[in-house]
Formats: C-alpha cells, structure tokens, sequence
C-alpha cells in the first residue's frame, strides 16, 4: 500500500470476510478523510501521492480495530450528522440517520426556544442552532457526554446552554417554545436483535430501558412538557418503532392534540410531534 490510490482495494482485501464490499468502501473513504484529509474527488487528484509509514501504520490499527467490530466512528472520535462533524466517544451515542430525520422536520417549524432533554453528542441542538437562530437548552444526566456536547458546539462554533440534568428526579422545565427528545427506549429484550458492534460500544444508558417500564422517559417528558410549553408549544419525540400507538394515546391523556406519527426512511414509526393548545 504505497500509494493513496492503493488504500481502498487494500481495504477491501483486509477486511471482505467481515463486511460488505459498500460498507468496506465507505470505511476507508472515512478513514481517509480523517488521515489524509481528502474526500473523494480529492483521493482521485492525488491518487498517484505517496503515503507516510505513519499513515500506513494508523490505516492498519484502523483495520485491525474495525476487525474488532469497533466502529468506525468509535475509531476515529468523530461522526457526521446533517453535514456537520461531531466528536464522539464511549459515553455517547452515534448520532443515526433517523435522528437527521426528525431534525429536518423540526426546522420546518417557527420557534424562538428549544429544550432538548437527553443531547448526548449534542447533535440535535447544534443541528438545529446551525440552521436557525433559536435559544437552546440541553440537558443530559452524563457528565462527560455534556463535555463532548460543549466541544462539539464549540467546533460547530453554535452557542448553546448545556446542563447536567436527571430529567427523572425533575419537577418542573423552563418555559420554551419546543421540547425534543430521542431518550432511551431500546427495551432490554431486545437486546438479542442488536448487532455485536453496538452492544459493545455504545453506552448502554443511552440505549436501553427496563422491560416494565417502556414508556417511562416517555410519559415523565410529557407531563413536564405539557405543563411548561407555551401556548400552542410542540413537543418532538423519537420513538421505538414498535410503541407509536401506546405514545400516541399517552399524549391525547395528558392533554396533547394534533399527534402526528411519522415514519422515517425504512418506513417505520420513529418521530412523533404533539401540540400544547
Ligand atoms: C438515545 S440517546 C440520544 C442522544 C442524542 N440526543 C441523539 O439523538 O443521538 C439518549 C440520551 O439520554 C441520556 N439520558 C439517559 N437517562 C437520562 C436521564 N435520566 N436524564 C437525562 N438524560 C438522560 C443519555 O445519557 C443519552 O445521552
């Protein structure tokens, strides 16, 4: 592998037994803007450039972690997420797709304030203030998650208030125009579905509820949401797919109304939105 020209093909070689050829690909164009800085039209116009003995070093390190089933964002500390970098590690999650979803859905609204309960890498937020001059508050009961959301803001270079908070033990939220949360809501039963990669990553607070209590950030949200929302306020949700209904009707209890269930991409109930009138 002596050439930038020769890393993809090696890539595919090192690893085709563990992933498919797409999956494989897509990994080494990462690592590669990661290490070399160039995307892809740029690996084509240096294609003939030679690489250092450290680049090929860290490319094989990069190799034998992803054969390790760590992954790649892990690897390199670093996700996209709506076209903006952000740094990630063990205490957060990778920000997925179906969350880029529900942050284009969110912007096609008018609001002046933002709650996000839950901000993890701070993906929401930052997304959100990138796109829209808005007041943000996030909150997130992990310490050192709200240490990579404040760095990621900060390379973002968007302004936002970040609190560590238990939304659990909570009695009362700030008055804002719009709630948002993606909470934990994997249930530990389904823990056996999940691939390897993401059991023994991800951190698991972030992931997973108990069996008997599905809906309990769910429910704990929304009666906080109801009573500190402005008039007409929205609150968002991202939603395990299998408990639409049960959410739907949670809200109309509570008082919520105009519920919209929306599915994302792979057609499935994922995000929802309900109105404080
Ligand atoms: C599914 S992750 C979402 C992270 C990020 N918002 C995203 O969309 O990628 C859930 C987040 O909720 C946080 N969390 C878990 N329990 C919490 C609690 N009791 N109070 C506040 N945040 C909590 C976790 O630390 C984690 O960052």
């Amino acid at each position: 592998m002596e050439k930038v020209s020769n890393i993809v093909p090696y890539y595919i070689k090192q690893l085709k037994d563990i992933a498919q050829e797409r999956e494989i690909i897509s990994w080494a164009y990462i690592s590669i803007d990661f290490l070399l800085g160039y995307n892809r039209s740029e690996c084509i116009i240096n294609s003939d450039k030679e690489i250092t003995i450290d680049v090929s070093d860290r490319i094989n390190q990069i190799i034998g972690d992803l054969k390790a089933n760590i992954p790649i964002q892990y690897i390199i500390g670093e996700a996209e997420f709506f076209g903006l970098k952000f740094k990630v590690n063990e205490h957060t999650l990778i920000p997925r797709l179906e969350t880029e979803e529900l942050v284009q859905w969110i912007l096609e609204h008018e609001f002046t304030s933002l709650l996000d309960i839950g901000t993890g890498s701070g993906c929401i937020s930052i997304a959100v203030k990138k796109n829209k001059n808005v007041e943000i508050l996030a909150i997130d009961v992990s310490g050192p998650a709200l240490l990579m959301a404040k760095e990621n803001a900060r390379i973002n270079e968007v302004d936002i208030n970040f609190l560590v908070q238990d939304i659990l033990t909570t009695d009362s939220l700030m008055r804002v125009d719009v709630i948002i949360s993606n909470p934990p809501y994997v249930l530990e039963k389904e823990k056996d579905l999940m691939l390897n990669n993401v059991l023994d990553n991800e951190p698991h607070s972030a992931l997973f509820v108990s069996n008997e209590n599905p809906l309990l950030f769910y429910k704990k949200i929304a009666e906080l949401a109801y009573l500190s929302l402005s008039k007409n306020g929205l609150l968002f949700f991202e939603i395990n797919e299998n408990f639409g209904v049960e959410i739907v009707e949670l809200l109309k209890c509570i008082g919520f109304v105009d519920i919209e269930l929306k599915k994302d991409i792979n057609e499935k109930d994922r995000m929802l939105k309900a109105i404080k009138n």
